[in-house]
């Protein structure tokens, strides 16, 4: 006999497949994006390496193309880049989270996969008052999960927080478990911190990090806290920073500190916040640990409030490609799209060595493609140069080189259809001998370069035929010492 509960389940997934199948040619549709069958997803949640394959889950709407009651969604994997979708692992049903699985983390106990999850209740009608507590599921195949019938494991809100009380990012160190939550208090973003011995019983341990009344946010959403080269990272997802600049210029910023925390005194000190990624399109980031010691992070890769043409089609909202993070000399976060990626690759169309470009050089066509490009400037002339991507009639999105600036800017203003919202900016440690690595997806652009500590991550939305791929400099001679694109290929393994 199925239960209720397994019966919305099944209809849930139903609806989300059924729809699949017919909205999967539509033009925007991802080739290697994590996106859902059909409808809405937005944060990736719970990624873990468990029984030696890649699981990620993440927000999902299975009725809607927009955000409404959250399920968690799921994929596997078992190189991080062909991904099969699975059932969907979390449902909303329960008196503590009958509105909405929100984000949270996955970890691996006594062989079973666990999810800690924020259970989310709406106390009034129009969405404003709300109670978030902290739950457990649980699965020993990793494809069906039950939630614990001690459900829910935290609810109590310590004296430093407030009811917007969520996103649970758990981690083992040593022989115990713990645990970091976003939250709010008096309109300052806080992330709390807890232990557990048994991730059922959780002891408050204090505030790890908090706004202290600069410009850092009202929330932090999605904290993230591990240790990298020696230092401890905390990854934050600020609502409400201010835009200062070409800084923090979307409607919610995703970035970090670093600095050092010690496991007696709970106590963290950290250095200044850094935005991570400085496209128009990048929030609510995750990372995690895989065997081979890599830590790895995953984003989504859209905005809140924004115009996702893709709805028209019944979807919305993807996942960056996975990134492997490092740290600079500096304690700036680098971030590199990981080895595995190469299998993608199908043809080389192009392989330009030594060439000197004056205005325009088109180097290929296509809609998913991996270009490589590596500039060097001696010209004092020239004024600007870079790639130009998606270029079609009246269409283009421009990533151009300012060597007088130091920057690299994405122009997504001519992409195509929606959201436009002008230009992003990022600063170049210098511009003589520029490299760039660009990911063109059908919808999207993912550009790393600096050694990745430049990287641009943007959702665009161009005419299927647009796919022109052009090398540019202006005022001056850019010599090309080389450039390579290669066609990607689609990489869903479908259920
Ligand atoms: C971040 C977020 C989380 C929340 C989830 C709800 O984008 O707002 O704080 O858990 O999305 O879908």
């Amino acid at each position: 006999m199925e239960t209720a509960y397994e019966r919305l389940l099944l209809s849930a997934q139903k609806e989300a497949s059924d729809k699949g199948e017919t909205i999967k040619d539509t033009p925007y549709r991802l080739g290697f994006h994590i996106s859902a069958p059909a409808n809405w997803i937005n944060d990736p949640n719970g990624l873990i390496q468990f029984k030696g394959e890649y699981h990620v889950f993440y927000q999902f709407h299975p009725f809607s193309e927009k955000w409404g009651p959250m399920y968690w969604g799921h994929v596997k994997s078992k190189d991080l880049v062909h991904w099969e979708q699975l059932p969907i692992a979390l449902a909303p049903f329960e008196d503590y989270d009958r509105d909405g699985c929100f984000s949270g983390s996955a970890v691996e106990h006594d062989g079973k996969m666990g999810l800690i999850y924020t259970g989310n209740v709406w106390l009034d009608d129009q969405q404003q008052e709300l109670k978030q507590v902290q739950c457990l599921a649980w699965s020993t195949d990793g494809v069906n999960f039950t939630k614990d019938c001690s459900n829910p494991v935290l609810s109590r809100i310590p004296e430093e927080g407030s009811s917007h009380f969520r996103d649970p990012k758990v981690w083992k160190h040593e022989s115990s478990w713990y645990m970091v939550l976003g939250t709010k208090k008096n309109e300052l973003g806080k992330v709390l911190l807890y232990q557990s011995d048994d991730l059922q019983n959780w002891k408050y341990e204090g505030v790890l990090a908090e706004n202290k009344e600069e410009n850092l946010g009202f929330m932090w959403e999605c904290p993230d806290f591990f240790e990298l080269g020696g230092r401890h990272v905390l990854l934050i997802s600020p609502e409400g920073m201010e835009q200062e600049g070409t800084e923090y210029v979307n409607l919610k910023q995703t970035g970090y500190f670093t600095g050092e925390f010690s496991y007696e005194t709970m106590q963290y000190k950290h250095g200044q916040f850094f935005e991570l990624d400085k496209g128009h399109d990048f929030y609510a980031a995750q990372t995690f640990l895989d065997d081979t010691g890599r830590r790895i992070l995953i984003a989504w890769m859209d905005m809140w409030e924004q115009e996702m043409p893709s709805q028209e089609d019944g979807w919305a909202g993807a996942l960056t490609i996975p990134r492997v993070l490092s740290l600079d000399k500096e304690g700036r976060l680098l971030m590199h799209p990981v080895a595995e990626l190469d299998s993608l690759r199908k043809e080389k169309t192009v392989s330009v060595k030594e060439y000197a470009i004056e205005n325009e050089l088109v180097i290929g066509s296509a809609d998913m493609a991996e270009i490589a490009a590596e500039f060097r400037v001696d010209d004092p002339g020239v004024r600007a140069f870079g790639v130009k991507v998606r270029c079609g009639d009246g269409e283009e999105t421009v990533l151009t080189i300012v060597p007088d600036e130091c920057k690299l800017v994405l122009d997504r203003e001519n992409s195509g259809k929606g959201p436009g919202g002008g230009l992003r900016e990022a600063k170049l440690s210098q511009v003589k001998s520029v490299s760039l690595r660009i990911f063109l997806d059908r919808s999207s652009i993912e550009v790393f370069a600096d050694g990745g500590a430049c990287v641009l991550t943007s959702r665009i939305f161009p005419s299927s035929d647009s796919l022109g791929i052009k090398l540019f400099a202006e005022g001056g001679t850019v010599n090309v010492q080389s450039a390579e694109v290669w066609t990607l290929g689609d990489a869903y393994i479908k259920r």
